[in-house]
């Protein structure tokens, strides 16, 4: 990885890249020689190299912001009380990684949360790092100063998000929640928004999805179901690139948001419309069921 753009040298975000960069490596030799999953839940999988990811970043943090506090999904809570505070998914993709499927990322988000501040209130996202080690591509973000692609190959150089106008002429992605899967609607989205699309992806990495959106490679983004893991570093990226992270209902999007809308800010007025719509049963595209299907294929 060549040096770290200057424009975020003296940040938080290359503190954080640098213990990015070593987890990376980390979960490279874990992937290189194979997981086994255990299951948190329903689908919910993780492996020993989450854990070792989230060990060893709790550890970095510790030792380059002594004073910050750590929130990370595989358990720590350390220091909520302090007015720096990092949200840690230090292996987003699992199932990619125990299936040996090459998208995943660790992510690294920091707030700022003033003194005074009420504990159901946000701060303010200050720093950013998704790094993809498989790809060797690492996404930086630094409130105010921008975001950037960083390639071992090349230079930094600055992310943007797409310039598509309609959504006829977007690439988007979406994912879908491991908990209580039959409770959850997102196929019907998934459906809808890919035929009024050029398609949908469900790559498996809500914070790798993020990256991409901020650096123009989809042009929108939805989940229903996220933490404050997955979305920390990708909202400050999306912003930061130019673009709107919000909620379903069009409201700015929280840390506490499960449900994320991202997008290149000129799609918002449309996803937003088809997603009231959605949620009130009016324009839905009919699709035949495999049946209706099947019986017509018969009477060919
Ligand atoms: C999951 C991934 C997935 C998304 C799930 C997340 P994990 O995170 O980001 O793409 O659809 O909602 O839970 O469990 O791999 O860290
Ligand atoms: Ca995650
Ligand atoms: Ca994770």
């Amino acid at each position: 990885m060549k040096g770290f753009p200057a424009q975020l040298d003296l940040g938080f975000a290359a503190g954080a890249a640098a213990i990015a960069l070593e987890a990376g490596e980390l979960l490279r030799g874990y992937f290189d020689r194979g997981v086994t999953a255990e299951y948190k839940g329903d689908v919910d999988l993780v492996t020993e190299a989450d854990r070792a990811s989230e060990k060893l970043i709790v550890s970095r943090l510790g030792e380059k912001f002594p004073d910050h506090g750590i929130y990370g999904e595989e358990g720590t809570r350390f220091g909520l009380e302090r007015a720096y505070r990092w949200y840690v998914d230090p292996l987003d993709g699992t199932t990619n990684f125990a299936h040996g499927f090459p998208f995943f990322c660790i992510s690294l988000g920091l707030e700022h949360r003033p003194q005074g501040l009420a504990q159901d209130q946000d701060g303010e996202l200050t720093a950013g790092v998704v790094y993809d080690p498989i790809h060797g591509e690492l996404f930086a973000a630094e409130k105010g100063r921008g975001a950037w692609l960083n390639r071992s190959s090349e230079p930094g150089r600055p992310l943007h998000v797409s310039r598509t106008r309609y959504l006829q002429e977007s690439l988007l992605s979406t994912g879908f929640p491991s908990h209580k899967r039959h409770a959850n609607p997102n196929i019907h989205f998934y459906q809808q928004l890919t035929l009024r699309s050029h398609g949908v992806r469900r790559a498996g990495a809500a914070a790798l999805d993020l990256a991409y959106c901020a650096a123009g490679r989809v042009d929108g983004f939805w989940e229903f179901n996220l933490n404050s893991w997955d979305t920390a570093a990708g909202a400050l990226l999306v912003q930061e690139a130019g673009g709107a992270m919000i909620r379903f209902d069009g409201s700015p999007f929280r840390l506490d948001s499960q449900e994320i809308l991202a997008t290149n800010g000129l799609l918002t007025g449309e996803i937003l419309t088809f997603f009231a719509d959605m949620f009130a049963g009016r324009n839905i595209d009919p699709v035949p069921t495999a049946a209706e299907f099947a019986a017509r294929r018969l009477a060919r």
